[in-house]
């Protein structure tokens, strides 16, 4: 199977990059399943029920999403409708959404989590309480061909120490959040992709995908009044990765794509 990873979305031009491109990489690569994390694709914060029903349209088959999935606060009831937009796992309980999901596409079942760290992020649950949850779920016995993780989180090491706990139980692990891709894709030593972040979705020339000269403003006055961030609207590039698995569902490759602006290695 061959599926494609895209991450964190950040806002208009973004999105309509991503809706134009999905289609087109999909055919060119054999690409069987896509997941994109849609956490910022909302003008930077948060996302909208229209936003996720474009995305399927365009041939995502699931969308995760981080700390930003609650800014729009009209997402809310339809995470309670749909299993096919995540949430992170490990919130409390009580939370709308589910955080991890089993769906089938025309390729058969594929599992998707969703997890949030804990070392410089919001609260949450602690989140290797729901490694053994993981392993369970996407156990081989279910006949799921294809397992994710998106570990949405800050430090390195501690994403890290996510896909070496996951290694051999899924498929892949990836990590997003920070908005800038790690060089660091492999296949661990138990047969799961992973790379600590696949980078974002947005204008590269910006600071992490808003305006660098707010950014630079709002660095400049802490403890002052600081300038509302805004998206920052120059040519984006399309951040993630390919995956290959085998029969097993373990992973045979893994590779990064960066489609379009000013990191771009595909020529797309
Ligand atoms: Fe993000
Ligand atoms: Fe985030």
């Amino acid at each position: 199977m061959r599926v494609l990873f895209i991450g964190d979305i950040v806002g208009r031009n973004a999105r309509n990059l991503a809706y134009k491109k999905i289609k087109f990489f999909k055919q060119n690569n054999d690409v069987d399943v896509v997941i994109v994390n849609v956490e910022n694709s909302a003008g930077g914060f948060g996302v909208t029920k229209e936003i996720c029903e474009n995305f399927f349209i365009s041939g995502a088959d699931v969308l995760t999403t981080g700390n930003h999935v609650w800014d729009k606060k009209e997402i809310i009831p339809y995470l309670n409708e749909t299993n096919k937009v995540l949430r992170p796992l490990n919130m409390m309980e009580g939370t709308p959404g589910v955080g991890l999901t089993v769906v089938n596409t025309n390729y058969g079942l594929i599992g998707v989590a969703n997890l949030m760290t804990n070392l410089f992020m919001m609260k949450s649950n602690p989140v290797f309480d729901y490694i053994e949850i993981i392993k369970k779920k996407f156990s081989k016995k279910e006949n799921i061909l294809f397992s994710i993780v998106d570990v949405h989180g800050e430090a390195t090491s501690e994403k890290l120490a996510l896909g070496f706990s996951l290694d051999g139980y899924v498929s892949a692990v990836v990590g997003t959040h920070t908005h800038v891709p790690t060089a660091d894709y492999r296949i661990m030593d138990n047969g799961t992709a992973y790379i600590t972040d696949v980078g974002m979705s947005g204008d590269y020339n910006s600071v992490i995908g808003m305006e660098k000269d707010l950014a630079i403003k709002k660095f400049k006055r802490i403890n002052e009044k600081t300038p509302r961030l805004e998206v920052s609207m120059g040519n984006p590039t399309l951040c993630g990765v390919l995956i290959e698995t085998k029969k097993n569902g373990l992973a045979k490759s893994i590779k990064p794509v960066r489609i379009g602006g000013v990191i771009d290695n595909t020529g797309l």
